[in-house]
């Protein structure tokens, strides 16, 4: 059996008061014992977060990792190894608006998951369509490639120690999200086409759903049989909602 997951991308949001405000949320939500909770400050609150969710059964990742390991001259990044020392566990590898906005290709994509590793955290490798290839039929192809780039490079072995989120680019923070069905349907895509490569790693690799997740879809998402849970954006904001998505995936 996975255990699920539920993660939090806060994304470019959060100033020292409202980050606050929002771990005393997280501390007084009632979180189900079953799930992996998760949440991927910028890496400016890492620390704050981190002291603020003791006892709080909630992991700390961070948003993205340099192409390179340890301490050295690279101005502006920070090493997995760094972000591990601060505590952190996992870390965000491909997000749609890295590749998109900041123009990050497959290649760099692979060295970053390959640091994230190397510097003892697990990397969250996000993969998904745009609206414009979905609609021209493409949506395995695209999504098959990014995931090929990764076995390709570093192996099927990689992927005991990761996971993969699923995030249609059409439905980040659109408000549109793939049914239960459209998001099954790729994740036992992914799921068999890591499987062609080792069948333990397949099964046992969590798959999450990312675009527009709320309360109120959860758990018809979390109930098929190939999404382990999910990676929340906006929803994320709000303890509460947070908290019941949580809650959702517990069930
Ligand atoms: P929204 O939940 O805001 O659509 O964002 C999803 C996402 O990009 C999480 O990484």
């Amino acid at each position: 059996m996975r255990r699920p997951m539920v993660a939090g991308n806060w994304k470019m949001h959060g100033t020292r008061a409202s980050v606050a405000e929002l771990l005393k949320g997280l501390g007084s939500e009632a979180l189900p014992g079953g799930v992996d909770v998760v949440v991927f400050p910028p890496s400016l609150h890492v620390e704050r977060v981190i002291d603020g969710l003791q006892g709080a059964s909630i992991e700390v990742g961070a948003q993205n990792c340099a192409t390179q390991t340890g301490q050295g001259a690279l101005t502006g990044e920070i090493s997995s190894t760094q972000l591990a020392d601060a505590g952190c566990k996992l870390v965000l590898v491909g997000h749609s608006e890295r590749r998109q906005v900041i123009g990050e290709s497959d290649e760099v994509l692979v060295r970053k998951f390959e640091a994230a590793q190397a510097g003892g955290l697990i990397p969250v490798l996000c993969i998904g369509e745009t609206l414009a290839e979905r609609e021209a039929g493409k949506t395995l192809e695209v999504v098959g490639r990014q995931l090929s780039s990764v076995i390709d490079a570093l192996g099927i072995g990689a992927f005991a120690r990761a996971v993969i989120a699923y995030e249609p680019v059409w439905a980040i923070g659109t408000g549109l999200t793939a049914t239960p069905e459209q998001a099954q349907d790729v994740h036992a895509a992914i799921r068999a086409q890591l499987a062609v490569e080792n069948s333990e790693v397949a099964q046992g690799v969590r798959l999450l759903y990312g675009g527009s997740v709320k309360a109120a879809n959860a758990a018809e998402l979390f109930g098929m049989p190939d999404i382990d849970g999910g990676l929340i954006g906006g929803a994320s904001l709000n303890a509460d909602e947070f908290g019941a998505i949580c809650r959702a995936a517990g069930n």
